[in-house]
């Protein structure tokens, strides 16, 4: 799948959810975080994350279910590649409620904080969402981008 750039001066703006808390977590909730990213998507993700919270705060975003205080969803940037944005996920029970949009454009906005002009989505797998939700936009010849290493 290509890259993808999103520019970041001109965001949409966040709009709050109710019952749903989005934010960043602090370094000691790093264990449950990256288990919810390790049991729900893959060790890969989990490394990636991991990075995340090499930095404080942690340059990641999740989303709780304020009744029942799980994991919904998570947004990392500056894992993968400085100024890339992810891993995404959002749990599969909790899609199609706007959760991914919300962890998406927090992150963007705290990245845009970080001074960042734009950020890149490495190989994007649902082009048509972040298209969508902040503008993205497809980088011709991204393919297979940073991601050529041999080392599997
Ligand atoms: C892709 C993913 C993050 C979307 O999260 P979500 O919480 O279901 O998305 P939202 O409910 O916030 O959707 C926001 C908008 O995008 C649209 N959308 C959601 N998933 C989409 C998809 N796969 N393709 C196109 N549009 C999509 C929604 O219809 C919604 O549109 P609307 O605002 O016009 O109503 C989620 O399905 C997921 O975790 N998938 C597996 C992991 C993955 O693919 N991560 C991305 C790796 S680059």
């Amino acid at each position: 799948m290509p890259d993808l750039l999103v520019p970041l001066y001109d965001l949409p703006g966040i709009q709050e959810q109710d019952g749903l808390w989005v934010g960043k977590p602090m370094p000691h909730q790093s264990p449950s975080v990256l288990s919810f990213i390790g049991d729900n998507f893959s060790n890969g993700w989990k490394a990636e994350a991991s990075t995340a919270f090499g930095s404080v705060p942690p340059t990641l975003i999740v989303a709780v279910d304020r009744a029942s205080g799980r994991l919904a969803g998570f947004c990392c940037w500056d894992c993968t590649a400085k100024g890339y944005l992810g891993p995404i996920g959002i749990y599969e029970g909790s899609r199609g409620r706007g959760v991914g949009k919300a962890v998406v454009l927090a992150a963007l906005h705290s990245m845009r904080e970080a001074g960042y002009g734009y950020a890149v989505i490495g190989d994007a797998g649902p082009v048509e969402f972040f298209q969508r939700i902040c503008d993205a936009r497809v980088i011709e010849g991204s393919e297979p981008g940073i991601y050529g290493n041999p080392i599997h």
